[in-house]
């Protein structure tokens, strides 16, 4: 795996007595140690979406492009798009802007486990057609590793042991992308707010900015305490601008036909409105409790005001450039009402 940053970043402590003193999963990393902003992920996150993008890719650009995973954490996302994507005429490039997933994505240590969104990857026997055939993708890239327990780093950590703890057949496995494969896996620093100068060998086909954007703008609807501070640090009241200049940088960048590639988490559809939006453009949201930092308390959810028009959806339809044509379901909370949301947007001009 090809993992390219500056040439200090690396360099942990690789002294072997000290490091066998660390207790199992200590240092795991599940937000960015600079922002707390979370780095989780797993593999074929949103499937639908990913599928529905790469059937438009191959179509679109039969003889090949590059794909530009923005936001791809430590590398499931990137490894994901790469299984489905098998062709080397389809380079797909991973970039995140954060040291600790970077640290992560340089470990290559990849953890699967069980009653989690991707556990359908520990190969069991009831798996559906399409689960076999994600498995098949997967393991045709990675392959089963036991590292020992000091290298055992998931991004992920109160997920894992929250299921653990409930769970008595409780199974994990670790992989690595296989020897013969590493070197179709590329990941880089890099912050989507620079693509104008990153360079590409090919047409760049698709842009994946999935389930990241909310740490951008500050949109952030269930946020953590640690979140809290940061956005509270640099308050962002003007999404609509950050959001209007980033989906112009990525019209620049993409090939006519490409598509740019959002994420299902609600976080990338409803966007809380800023101070100054005229009332005309605001909704009040009546589903759920909500963190006010304003008043450091938990309120009722018919004091949030929302966008009534996403302005991301409001950017990507300006001048007719971008047309939605995947689609994915999302909710708000755990167990809630799904709703269809667009993912999969075309540049069509
Ligand atoms: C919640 S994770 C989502 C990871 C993956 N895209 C997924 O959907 O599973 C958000 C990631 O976005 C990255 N990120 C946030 N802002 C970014 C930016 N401006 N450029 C590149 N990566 C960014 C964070 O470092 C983090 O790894």
């Amino acid at each position: 795996m090809q993992i390219r940053s500056q040439s200090n970043l690396y360099t942990g402590n690789t002294n072997s007595a000290l490091r066998i003193k660390q207790p199992v999963f200590k240092g795991l990393l599940y937000v960015d140690s600079r922002t707390g902003m979370p780095i989780d992920s797993w593999f074929y996150r949103d499937t639908k979406t990913l599928k529905s993008a790469v059937t438009e890719i191959k179509t679109t650009f039969p003889s090949g492009a590059e794909i530009w995973d923005f936001a791809c954490s430590n590398g499931e996302e990137t490894i994901s798009v790469k299984s489905l994507l098998e062709s080397p005429k389809y380079t797909v490039i991973g970039y995140d802007s954060s040291i600790s997933a970077l640290k992560l994505a340089k470990k290559g240590i990849y953890t699967v486990f069980s009653s989690w969104y991707d556990s359908f990857l520990l190969q069991k026997e009831k798996n559906s057609s399409e689960e076999k055939f994600l498995q098949e993708k997967f393991y045709g890239m990675m392959e089963e590793i036991q590292p020992p327990a000091f290298e055992r780093h998931i991004n992920n950590k109160t997920a894992y042991f929250n299921i653990k703890k409930f769970y008595h057949d409780f199974q994990e496995k670790y992989f690595r992308v296989a020897p013969q494969k590493r070197k179709e896996i590329d990941i880089r620093k890099g912050d989507i707010n620079e693509i104008k100068h990153y360079r590409s060998q090919n047409k760049v086909g698709a842009i994946f900015f999935r389930n990241a954007l909310y740490q951008m703008t500050g949109n952030d609807l269930n946020e953590t305490i640690e979140q809290r501070k940061y956005f509270a640090s640099r308050p962002m009241d003007n999404k609509k601008e950050i959001i209007e200049a980033l989906v112009n940088k990525i019209h620049a960048k993409l090939e006519n036909g490409g598509v740019f590639v959002i994420g299902d988490h609600i976080k990338d559809h409803l966007f809380l409105a800023d101070r100054n939006l005229p009332k005309n453009e605001v909704i009040l949201f009546k589903d759920t409790p909500f963190f006010d930092s304003g008043n450091s308390k938990h309120i009722s959810s018919s004091d949030v005001k929302l966008f009534k028009e996403s302005p991301l959806k409001r950017a990507l339809e300006k001048d007719g450039r971008f047309i939605p044509i995947g689609f994915s379901k999302t909710s708000l909370d755990y167990g809630g009402i799904k709703i269809k949301v667009p993912t999969v947007w075309k540049k069509v001009r």
